[in-house]
Parts: C-alpha cells; structure tokens; sequence
C-alpha cells in the first residue's frame, strides 16, 4: 500500500547520546535494534529517558551524538514507515471512527473507496467491525486505544512505537488489549517497540525487554522471552504467568530497574 513493505527492515539506534540544551545528558551510549517481527519492550524508572528513545525512533528527535537508522539509512523525521501510538489516542473529535481509521490513508492520497474498505477492514480485526460510522465520542477508552491501534496499522508501517498506550485503561480492558495488540503484531508483521509501566505486560508481550536506568538513560539490562508467542499460539495466559521462569525473569527485571536506586 503506501509504505514499502520490508520484511527483515532494522530499526536501530546506535551509540546515541541525547541532551536537552545545557542539560547533562538524558541518554548515553544507547544502541538498541528492532527487527522487524521482534516485539522489544523497554521499562525503567519514571525520567529513565523511555520516551526520549521512543521520540529519537519515530524521528520527532535527533540524536546530540550517534545514530539512528532503518537500514543503515540515518532517519531524518518521522515517517510513514514507522507508527507511533500515544497513551493519549490522539483521535479526531470532528472525523468518525472509519475516517480516523482511515486518515493515513487519506494523507497517502489513497481514494475514498479504497480507505473505506481498508478502514473497514481493520475495524474488523480490532472488533470494532459495526462502528465506523459513529463519533469518536460515543466510543469508551478501551474502544478509542482499538481505533487507535487500526489507524497506527493503515498506513502498513514496518514499526509500531508505542508508549504507554494502555496506561490510562483498567485492568480488565487492558488484559483483553494485550491478546489484540500480540494478533495485530503478528499479522502486520511489523517491529514493535513498547514502553509501559508494567514488568509483567512487557514480559508477557514481547520477544525482548530491555531496561534502561537513569542519570543518565542507558541500557542496562535485556530479557529474551516468549511467554506471548506462547499465549498466540494457545496457552493460557494465567499459567504462562505462574510459571517459575516467568516469576524469575520478572524478579531480575525489578532488580535491574532498581539497582542504581541507592547509588
Ligand atoms: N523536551 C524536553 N526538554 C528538556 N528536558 C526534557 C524534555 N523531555 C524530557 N526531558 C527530561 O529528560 C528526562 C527523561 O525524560 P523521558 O524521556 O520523558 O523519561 P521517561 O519517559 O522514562 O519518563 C527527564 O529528566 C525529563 O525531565
Ligand atoms: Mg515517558
């Protein structure tokens, strides 16, 4: 559709170093590559430095030193290969639920038949299927995150950047959105990056955790896991989660987030 479709493309930072203004740095010597097909989570304290790393991949920032590329080409802005997902939806109030799904597209010069069905289409698979028609504010939070997660997949991008997009659901709604955003991972075939809050979310999402410390943000510590590529293919969730390894892998992660605290 409108971006090209790579399968094995990289998205990488390398040896960044970020700093606002004067400041001390907020991130140094941080690399870090996503393949599509992997789904890296990155946790860490509070001013850790997430969403400066989230804002360097989508292009918003360029790195004070160091690089960020897909490819090997240097990233110059944001792009339509690479959607970013924000804890606030960011809908269009005035659009309704299909032509929000469907702005990329329209941005992409995409005809208003062919958004539609697309739009569609992708309701579909969020379960959204019969509400294209109605207002954006008709929909719950749970509903607007889906919308959200659709539009993000319109444009077909390589890499999915996320920063807390469940942060301000329940508990409940956010169970259920952890079972979608892994299908929708899957079948985009796309590199994801997660910030979240949750040690247990990133473990059970992705195939990596990373975690960054602060003062300034670098990566300290990385977990391989395949809890969710488990759940895809038809475990139970509940039993993944009780799993020794599990309750051990998220013991190291507290232990890396927090290891600095007292320094
Ligand atoms: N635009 C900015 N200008 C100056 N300082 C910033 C800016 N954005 C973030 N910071 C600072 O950089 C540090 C890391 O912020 P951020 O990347 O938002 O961390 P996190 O997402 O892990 O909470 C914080 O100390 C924050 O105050
Ligand atoms: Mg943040």
């Amino acid at each position: 559709m409108t971006a090209p479709q790579r399968p094995d493309a990289v998205l990488s930072l390398g040896d960044v170093t970020l700093r606002y203004g004067a400041a001390a740095p907020v991130l140094a010597g941080v690399s870090l590559a996503i393949r599509r097909g992997e789904f890296v989570s990155l946790i860490g304290r509070s001013g850790s430095g997430k969403t400066t790393v989230l804002n360097l991949a989508a292009g918003f920032l360029g790195p004070s030193s160091g690089q960020v590329l897909i490819d090997g080409r240097s990233v110059r802005g944001p792009g339509p290969e690479r959607a970013v997902i924000f804890q606030d939806d960011g809908l269009l109030p005035w659009l309704n639920v299909a032509a929000n799904v469907a702005l990329p597209l329209k941005l992409a010069g995409i005809g208003a038949e062919a958004r539609r069905r697309v739009a569609l289409d992708l309701l579909g698979s969020v379960g959204l299927a019969d509400q294209g028609d109605k207002p954006i504010w008709q929909m719950s939070g749970g509903q607007r995150q889906r919308i959200g997660l659709a539009r993000a997949l319109a444009a077909r991008p390589e890499f999915l950047l996320m920063d807390e997009p469940l942060g301000a659901l329940d508990a409940m709604t956010r169970e259920r959105m952890h079972g979608l955003i892994l299908k929708l991972w899957r079948d985009s075939h796309a590199g994801a990056l997660l910030i979240t809050h949750s040690i247990e979310e990133a473990l059970f999402l992705s195939t990596r955790v990373v975690v960054l410390t602060p003062s300034p943000g670098r990566i300290t510590h990385e977990e391989k896991t395949l809890w969710g590529r488990r759940f895809l293919a038809g475990e139970d969730p509940r039993a993944l989660r009780s799993e020794p390894e599990f309750i051990a892998a998220r013991e190291r992660l507290v232990d890396a987030i927090h290891a600095r605290e007292a320094a």
